[in-house]
């Protein structure tokens, strides 16, 4: 396994656990009164023990016992005895009710924080612009709002709870046994430097392996996602073991990593447990010797045993949690990198008002655009689509129609030239007011696991029954719902599979219907319609186009005799535009080839098929 320059948690991971813990200063005051107060509390308990050997049980054996007169018949002594056990066991339960109180604030704060970071971290994934979203795997950004919060949640939980309280009992356990005898406290304490130096480069090397797992770990989580995710074509070409073998990659990585990390982990948790438990040894000794020479009285020893054991168990945990912390603080890193990710340009500025009325033109000058920022995928293309037009975009597959249709969205900012809808640059734009006048049908008609009704108004309130079914009918969509038992209500499953392709196409289309948009977007929606439903919702989009701009990728004669205006594209460039009878009048122009190519051999305008012959 080769070996990773160690990744430290940037500054972004303890930044964001003091933004969590500073955001309710008076209920982190109070927990530190709190986490203060337990051991104040129970701290005297070792010290009632002495109390008892030294003045009431070596006392009464000597004969110089305080007060020995009965009460009830029971000597006052026994009744002493009593009450500081009583006492005892009163001051055990109140800080065990101050422990629990404090970790109900701990966790006021934290769930509470952590809600907010979710809800944060989820709003600044959905307004991360398209290109860095495509770098991201879906398993990735579902684990930021998983994973990472709960070891965020752990981390500042351990420093709140078990750090706190750790750091105020080995202060007043070690106040107690300076008062007792500060020399042996010292002796005691001894090993601690070296201990806590040990653990110090120990835990730094185990940070490394505990990120390294929890990388293979959220790498087999994506894995696993994208696979299941696609299992139906897993089956079908019988891929089974080939992608079985990738998560057999993934979880053998896992499983290396965790035993190398979880090993480690428990040999140096038991080396630390051994070094202070010498402290233990080292009291024996020397308290022994010293109580031995009368230097200390019997009752001493007794409570400072008592001391220093409860002191063993609060620096373990001090010396332990730095793996929780590290943990938690690798993952605020991660989640700061997503607070801080770039946003669609117009989320940083302040809302502007909508144009009076929004007309749908669109003017490209020059525009050029590269996904990579190398190769353009659209080259100095200068074409306009006026308003209440209908434009047909064709060309072949690659050519770069969809990428044209997802910059009028806003999807992807132009990289050279501009691109001005209703005369204003799309950077300029407030993207959402331009994409609630812009109706659209992707190239993939994605639906969600929810019911017919929240898929068609994509989760918007305000449309009645009628308008929905308006919608579904002029989409032609109306009958097949009206079969289906639950109506608007059904479930579709999984991305939509109780619906057809066909059929997941129409709702797409009635989305649009139902918007009412002045501009739409069509990418290659008739496709996986048959003839009869192409033929009705074409007079559908015939309505539906009157008085708006439309952009359509299409495929189809039929669309394409009806637009205003062809734009043919070909390696990123606008090649030709114009009529269709302007177009064919052209000598060998790309579209004449295109044309004659459909006509002859029954070939798609657009798409993946190339057109014999045609030099591409
Ligand atoms: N998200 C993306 N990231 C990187 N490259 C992309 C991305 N989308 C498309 N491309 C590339 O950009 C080019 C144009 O793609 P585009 O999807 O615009 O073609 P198209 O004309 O719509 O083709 P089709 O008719 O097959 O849908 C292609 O070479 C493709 O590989
Ligand atoms: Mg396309």
């Amino acid at each position: 396994m080769p070996q990773m320059p160690e990744p430290e948690p940037g500054p972004g991971g303890y930044r964001l656990m003091r933004e969590l813990i500073s955001k309710q200063p008076r209920l982190v005051v109070f927990i530190i009164l709190l986490a203060f107060l337990g051991p104040l509390v129970t701290a005297p308990t070792p010290y009632l023990g002495k109390v008892i050997i030294d003045d009431l049980i070596f006392r009464q054996q000597a004969g110089g016992a305080p007060g020995v007169d009965a009460v009830f018949g029971v000597s006052s002594t026994i009744w002493m005895l009593a009450g500081i056990v009583l006492l005892g066991v009163l001051l055990k339960l109140l800080g065990t009710i101050i422990g629990g109180w404090q970790s109900h604030y701990i966790l006021q704060i934290t769930r509470n924080g952590l809600y907010d970071v979710r809800v944060d971290a989820a709003e600044r994934v959905m307004g991360t612009p398209m290109k860095t979203l495509e770098t991201m795997s879906p398993g990735k950004v579902a684990s930021r709002l998983t994973n990472d919060p709960n070891h965020v949640d752990g981390a500042v939980f351990t420093i709140l709870r078990s750090c706190l309280t750790a750091v105020f009992t080995v202060l007043v356990v070690m106040c107690f046994m300076l008062f007792l005898d500060p020399m042996l406290t010292l002796v005691v304490l001894a090993t601690m430097p070296i201990t806590a130096l040990l653990s110090i480069s120990w835990y730094r090397r185990l940070r490394h392996f505990s990120r390294e797992e929890s990388d293979r770990s959220a790498a087999l989580s994506a894995t696993s996602t994208e696979i299941f995710g696609a299992i139906k074509v897993i089956r079908a070409f019988t891929a089974e073991r080939t992608f079985l073998r990738r998560i057999r990659d993934r979880s053998e990585a896992l499983r290396y990593e965790g035993i190398r990390h979880w090993t480690v982990y428990h040999m140096v948790a038991g080396l630390l447990g051994l070094l202070t438990s010498l402290g233990a040894d080292i009291f024996l000794f020397v308290g022994g010797v010293l109580a031995i020479q009368g230097k200390i009285s019997f009752g001493e020893f007794f409570a400072f045993a008592g001391y220093q054991g409860m002191l063993w168990g609060p620096i373990n945990t001090l010396l332990t949690t730095g793996q929780t912390v590290q943990v938690g603080a690798a993952s605020a890193d991660k989640l700061s990198e997503v607070m801080a990710s770039e946003q669609e340009p117009h989320l940083s500025r302040p809302a502007q008002s909508a144009p009076v009325a929004f007309k749908g033109e669109i003017v490209a000058e020059n525009l050029r655009f590269t996904y990579d920022g190398q190769d353009d995928v659209l080259r100095d293309i200068s074409v306009s689509f006026k308003p209440g037009t209908m434009t047909a975009l064709v060309g072949q597959s690659g050519s770069g129609k969809t990428t044209l249709a997802n910059m009028i969205l806003g999807f992807y900012l132009p990289t050279g030239g501009k691109l001005l809808v209703d005369g204003v640059d799309v950077r300029q734009w407030d993207l959402r007011q331009l994409r609630e006048n812009v109706g659209v049908v992707l190239q993939d008609s994605l639906m969600f696991d929810d019911t017919l009704r929240s898929n068609l108004t994509m989760g918007r309130d305000g449309w009645s029954d009628e308008h929905l079914w308006a919608a579904l009918r002029a989409a032609h969509l109306e009958d097949v719902v009206r079969t289906m038992s639950e109506g608007l209500d059904t479930r579709l499953g999984m991305s939509g599979t109780r619906l057809s392709g066909g059929q997941r196409q129409r709702l797409a289309i009635a989305r649009v219907f139902l918007r009412d948009p002045k501009l739409i977007i069509l990418d290659e929606a008739t496709s996986a319609l048959d003839s009869e439903t192409e033929k009705q919702i074409q007079r559908s989009f015939d309505a539906l186009m009157v008085g708006r701009t439309s952009v359509v990728i299409a495929h189809r004669l039929s669309t394409i005799f009806r637009a205003d205006q062809i734009v043919v594209m070909h390696a990123g460039k606008v090649v030709e535009s114009g009529t269709h009878e302007d177009l064919l009048k052209k000598a060998d122009g790309r579209y004449k080839d295109l044309f004659q190519a459909q006509v002859e051999g029954m070939v798609p305008m657009s798409g993946a098929t190339r057109h014999r012959g045609a030099p591409v």
